[in-house]
């Protein structure tokens, strides 16, 4: 079940032709996450998209990229998610959302993780960490979020005027925008801490030939300034999307885990 379970629907509301949710409402979905030891299932508000209000939706490739968080704790990620190291981690997710990854990631690595969006994605990521959030501590995760507005000091929440204080950056579906490449990586250079064992995990849908320009932009971006990150994984996953008319199209969707260059 790629795309979540949906268990309610209210009357539709308008939305953007860009979504493919003609003609839906606000739905809540069921997010199972079963092959593991510990299973358990997130659930997920999505208001109707009106305007540029993307965030409203779960994208493809956050469920697909929520799908790997467990093989990255014995695996890229082992030197940070350690249980020693755990405590002291401090994980960021940009451009959460809906909120699947980052509270996923919460759960299954049992780690602190902030969630962040545009002021007005804020309410309902807002609403679904409330919801999820005691399935989160039980398994033993903290979730907190905050404004973060990608290339812009003006709005943000006060924790991110401390810079450079993430272990590990997460992004899924952030890539898709003229300007994604320049704002995302400078999101990153921003939050990310300036360590050789810091992470960024990136993934995005390749929809067609311009966003496979804008992931070649994006990656020549993170390797530029003051704290330049090379890909050290790059990977190609098929997702499902529902960005055109027709809902749940198969996609390829692009992943990396940036870093260091090693020495
Ligand atoms: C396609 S959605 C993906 C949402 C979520 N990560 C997912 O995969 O379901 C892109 C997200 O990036 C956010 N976003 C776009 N531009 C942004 C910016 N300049 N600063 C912060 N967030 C931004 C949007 O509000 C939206 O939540």
């Amino acid at each position: 079940m790629t795309n979540g379970e949906v268990i309610w629907e209210e009357a539709s509301r308008c939305l953007s032709q860009r979504c493919g949710r003609a003609g839906m409402g606000e739905i809540t979905r069921r997010w199972p996450f079963q092959n593991r030891r510990v299973p358990f299932e997130l659930v997920v508000r999505e208001p109707p998209i009106t305007g540029d209000s993307l965030g409203h939706k779960t994208w493809g490739s956050s469920f697909l990229l929520a799908q790997l968080l467990d093989n990255f704790t014995s695996g890229s990620l082992a030197h940070l998610l350690g249980p020693d190291c755990r405590d002291s981690l401090s994980v960021l997710e940009l451009g959460s959302g809906t909120g699947l990854l980052g509270i996923a990631a919460a759960a299954m690595w049992q780690v602190d993780v902030v969630l962040s969006d545009l002021p007005e994605i804020m309410p309902n990521l807002d609403y679904n960490i409330e919801q999820n959030l005691a399935t989160v501590e039980r398994l033993g995760g903290k979730l907190s979020s905050g404004v973060l507005t990608w290339g812009s000091k003006n709005g943000n929440h006060s924790r991110f005027s401390r810079e450079n204080t993430f272990n590990i950056i997460l992004a899924a579906d952030g890539i898709y925008d003229d300007n994604h490449p320049d704002l995302l990586s400078s999101a990153i250079h921003e939050q990310l801490l300036d360590s050789a064992d810091s992470r960024a995990i990136v993934m995005t849908p390749i929809r067609d030939e311009v966003t496979m320009k804008l992931i070649v932009q994006f990656q020549s971006r993170m390797n530029s300034g003051a704290l330049p990150l090379v890909a050290l994984e790059e990977h190609i996953l098929t997702g499902q999307d529902d960005w055109g008319d027709d809902e749940s199209q198969a996609v390829e969707c692009w992943w990396a885990i940036f870093g260091r260059q090693p020495a």
